[in-house]
């Protein structure tokens, strides 16, 4: 009898966080513009994933997260805070989407972070630094994260009705390029292998069957990021000649334009074929163009951190090593990822578009309210 009568309280103090959990989301959708966000993709996105695993693809040391909120490092690649900190806020969150990887309880309810550094739309893509979630792996999670809220609304079409009112941001392919297409040392099998042109279509082939798992788990608010302007990053100005004066290696920019371009077409694709569908194209290219004067900043080409010169993690910031004192200034924290103040812009003008181009068919704004 005692058995029976703590099993049932037990089941009973279970029903109750489920309904005030529920409660909670409610009330918070009121101030929120979306009940929920999920966010896939690399260091971009990596809020700690990769805290714990042997890789040298992690951040959490100093000096990164200088600027973050308690000056701490976090696991973020950036001084501060990154993309999915803006837009969370831009969407009337009052935190950060949490770390998938160190989630408490009925913080899936409210979205996660499935961001890992290093990771690619390939599996083999950034094996170099160590382990990684690959976008198939966040892929795979996230089909255990909408089994758990499945179970949470025990009904499976009111499960349905709320996953397809969250936001889902993805923003990865830049290690396809940096740490597998153009590695140097060695260099990759796939840059002996296929043309550029044929390696944007092995990514693509592969991004429309991710894209489509995702659409089948549920998701229809889909934002994905094209990829920026990885020629002009420092790390790989230091590893590429530049030619014709160009400030960028700009055979790495055409490389990535090809995937860009068919990315476009692959989303016009998916909206087209699947029933509600509603995937947009974030022009991180057109974000990045335009006068960084106007916001104040000054240098394009150089980190702002003291980066390692060799090993694995060459071009991160060195562990305490030094650091500049007007980061604002700065495109670059370290040798590959951007500044607080350019996530900022390019999470603003995601979320807004600023120029027609940002965004396509709409921004941020305007998918989280059709
Ligand atoms: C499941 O949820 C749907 C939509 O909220 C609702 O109409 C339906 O009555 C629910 N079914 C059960 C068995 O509670
Ligand atoms: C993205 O922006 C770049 C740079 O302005 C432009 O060349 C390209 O056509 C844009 N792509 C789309 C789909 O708007
Ligand atoms: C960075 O740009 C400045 C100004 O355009 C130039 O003088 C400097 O040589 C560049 N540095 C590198 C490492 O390319
Ligand atoms: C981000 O940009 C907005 C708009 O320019 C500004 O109000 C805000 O202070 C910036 N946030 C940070 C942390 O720099």
């Amino acid at each position: 009898m005692a058995t029976i009568t703590i099993t049932k309280w037990i089941i009973l103090s279970i029903n109750i966080l489920v309904i005030q959990t529920l409660t909670l989301t409610l009330t918070l959708t009121h101030a929120q513009q979306v009940p929920c966000f999920f966010i896939f993709g690399d260091s971009q996105t990596d809020n700690g994933n990769n805290n714990r695993l042997l890789t040298s693809a992690k951040a959490n040391y100093r000096p990164y997260g200088i600027d973050f909120p308690g000056a701490i490092p976090t696991g973020r690649f950036t001084n501060g805070k990154n993309i999915p900190d803006f837009l969370a806020e831009l969407l009337g969150f009052s935190n950060p989407i949490p770390t998938f990887a160190f989630r408490r309880g009925s913080d899936i309810l409210r979205g996660l972070n499935y961001g890992s550094g290093a990771a690619g739309i390939l599996d083999s893509s950034g094996i170099r630094q160590g382990p990684r979630f690959s976008m198939n792996e966040q892929v795979a999670i996230h089909g255990a994260t909408t089994g758990q809220i499945t179970a949470i609304f025990r009904n499976r079409t009111a499960a349905d009705n709320y996953l397809r009112q969250c936001l889902y941001v993805v923003n990865i392919g830049s290690n396809d390029y940096i740490n597998n297409y153009y590695y140097q040392k060695p260099r990759s099998l796939s840059s002996l292998i296929y043309t550029s042109d044929q390696f944007a279509d092995q990514l693509i082939a592969q991004f429309s069957r991710q894209l489509r798992r995702l659409y089948d788990l549920g998701s229809r608010k889909v934002a994905v990021y094209g990829i920026g302007l990885i020629g002009c990053i420092p790390q790989e100005i230091l590893l590429y000649p530049i030619t014709n004066g160009s400030p960028c290696v700009d055979k790495i920019n055409v490389a990535v334009g090809l995937f860009n371009a068919r990315l476009v077409s692959l989303i016009n694709n998916l909206n087209n074929n699947l029933p509600n569908a509603q995937f947009t194209y974030i022009n991180a290219t057109n974000i990045a163009l335009g006068d960084p004067a106007l916001i104040g900043v000054k240098v394009l080409n150089a980190s702002c951190c003291e980066v390692q010169t060799s090993g694995p993690a060459a071009g991160q910031c060195l562990r305490d090593g030094a650091v500049c004192g007007n980061r604002k200034e700065y495109i670059f924290f370290d040798n590959f990822h951007p500044t607080e103040i350019s996530n900022n812009v390019t999470a603003l003008r995601s979320y807004r578009a600023l120029l027609p181009a940002d965004a396509s068919p709409v921004d941020i704004e305007r998918l989280v309210r059709q």
